[in-house]
This record gives C-alpha cells, sequence and structure tokens, in this order.
C-alpha cells in the first residue's frame, strides 16, 4: 500500500479511526494498527475484545474502484488474505467460515479472528472507501472466559508464539495483491473464497436468522450469499445471520 502506516499504542478502534479518517478526505492505502483498542468493534454491534499484546488489530483504508455491491467481495478478499498470511508465518491452515470468520478447521470450529469491512457509497454506485478491519487472536494463552468455548488463538492452536510484526507484513502484502485481483475479477475471487472455505459447500449448519433453520450448504450465489438447502428441502439464500455448525 502506498499509504502511511500508523500505529497507536492504544486507541479507541483503529476502525473508528479509519473511517474519520476517510470522511476527512484521507487517501486510499492507509494503515491503522494498534496494540490494544479500548473500543474494538465485531460485526452485529458486537465488541471486539482487544487486550494489549496478544492480538494483530489493523484497518486498512482502501478506495478502490468497485461497486458498492462488491463489499461483500472485498471481505473475502481479506479473508483470503489472512488465510494466505498464517499459512505463510505458521504454516498453519485456517478454514473461512461464510462470510467474515477465520476459524480452526472442524469440527468443533473455534474462532481464531474476524473480518469487518465498512464502506461508503457514491451517488454514482461506486465505492467511496471501504474500512478492511481484521483481528486475529495471536498469542492469547486464555481466552476472556464469556468467549473460552467458541474461540481460540493461534498460539494455543498450534502450541507456537506466533510474530505479530510477520503477520501484519505478511497480509498487507496479500491483502494488496487480492484487492487488485478484486479489481480484476470479483466472480474470481468469490469463486476462490469458494474453494478455500470448507463452510461454502455440503457443511452441515445452523443459521441465526430470524426463524432459525439448519441444512446444507450448496455454493454462493453471483453476489456472494451462501445457498442452503434446509431440511425442509426448500433452498434459502442467507444475508445477515450468522452459521454455526450444526451436529
Ligand atoms: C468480527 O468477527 O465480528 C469482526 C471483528 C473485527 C475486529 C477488528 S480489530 C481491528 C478493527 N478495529 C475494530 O474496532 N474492529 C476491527
Amino acid at each position: 500500500f502506498h499509504g502511511k502506516l500508523h500505529h497507536f499504542v492504544t486507541i479507541d478502534s483503529t476502525q473508528t479511526r479509519a473511517i474519520a479518517e476517510a470522511q476527512a478526505g484521507s487517501e486510499g492505502g492507509q494503515v491503522y494498527v494498534a496494540d490494544e483498542q479500548t473500543a474494538g468493534r465485531g460485526r452485529g454491534g458486537h465488541t471486539w475484545s482487544s487486550n494489549p499484546g496478544t492480538g494483530l488489530y489493523v484497518t486498512v483504508l482502501a478506495r478502490p474502484n468497485l461497486r458498492a455491491d462488491d463489499a461483500l467481495t472485498i471481505s473475502f478478499a481479506a479473508g483470503l488474505a489472512a488465510q494466505a498470511a498464517i499459512r505463510e508465518v505458521t504454516g498453519a491452515e485456517i478454514d473461512l467460515r461464510w462470510p467474515n470468520d477465520l476459524v480452526t478447521p472442524g469440527p468443533g470450529s473455534l474462532k481464531l479472528g474476524g473480518i469487518l469491512t465498512e464502506s461508503a457509497m457514491q451517488t454514482d454506485g461506486l465505492l467511496r472507501y471501504a474500512a478492511i478491519g481484521v483481528g486475529i487472536n495471536l498469542n492469547h494463552t486464555v481466552m476472556p472466559p464469556e468467549l473460552e468455548a467458541i474461540s481460540t488463538s493461534l498460539r494455543r492452536w498450534t502450541g507456537k508464539t506466533v510474530p505479530r510484526e510477520a503477520v501484519l507484513i505478511a497480509f498487507l502484502r496479500q491483502l494488496h495483491l487480492e484487492l487488485l485481483a478484486v479489481q480484476e475479477s470479483p466472480a474470481a475471487v468469490r469463486q476462490r473464497f469458494a474453494e478455500h472455505s470448507r463452510w461454502v459447500w455440503g457443511k452441515r449448519v445452523q443459521v441465526a436468522e430470524q426463524d432459525g433453520y439448519t441444512g446444507v450448504t450448496l455454493g454462493l450465489t453471483a453476489a456472494g450469499l451462501l445457498r442452503v438447502r434446509c431440511d425442509t428441502g426448500q433452498v434459502r439464500e442467507v444475508r445477515h445471520g450468522g452459521v454455526r455448525e450444526a451436529l
């Protein structure tokens, strides 16, 4: 990225900062990274626990020449970039849980990290900016008690300490390549996401939408939504709800 790397010892949220800078006219390519966040944000209005030293907390401000509908594909690109960076630095192969989670390969997948992409659209339907936020649990030896049952860290999973700077540098390099790939062909990136995630095809899932249902995944729609064949036989598209492994 051609922008600056902005490092904070402590900040409310790299995501909030990147968006404020975007609105104030900052160029794309800026990287915001913090050792600690006091108000880290996750998807769906959740907080993102961000203790000092244990995790990677980074937001990349991009101003890609893409349509606002491509925001989900940008998130897939960030997931692929994180997966490749973790493979490169640790040798471990993590899984991507549609749409935006970094997880240990199942059964019994545990969350290792997540992606939050927040974007704004111009009147012509193109993206004004995309703030691509990634949190990865690197070296936690214990997880916060309320997350213990659903999450873990790379250190706990692989048994090795993970160098944060190496993951950051590998991630930024991979994300740069992935964003070029999205510019080239969003459909090809969605296809690659489907190939690198064990959740997109033939996975039995529980969908947490209003009426909650279980079924088997059947690939992605052209827009990147997850298709699920419900136990009733009906095929549905998952929009907002998260998916969990079903037994
Ligand atoms: C999720 O799984 O809900 C997404 C979590 C995203 C967390 C990252 S940490 C860096 C950036 N700053 C934030 O406040 N959130 C994102």
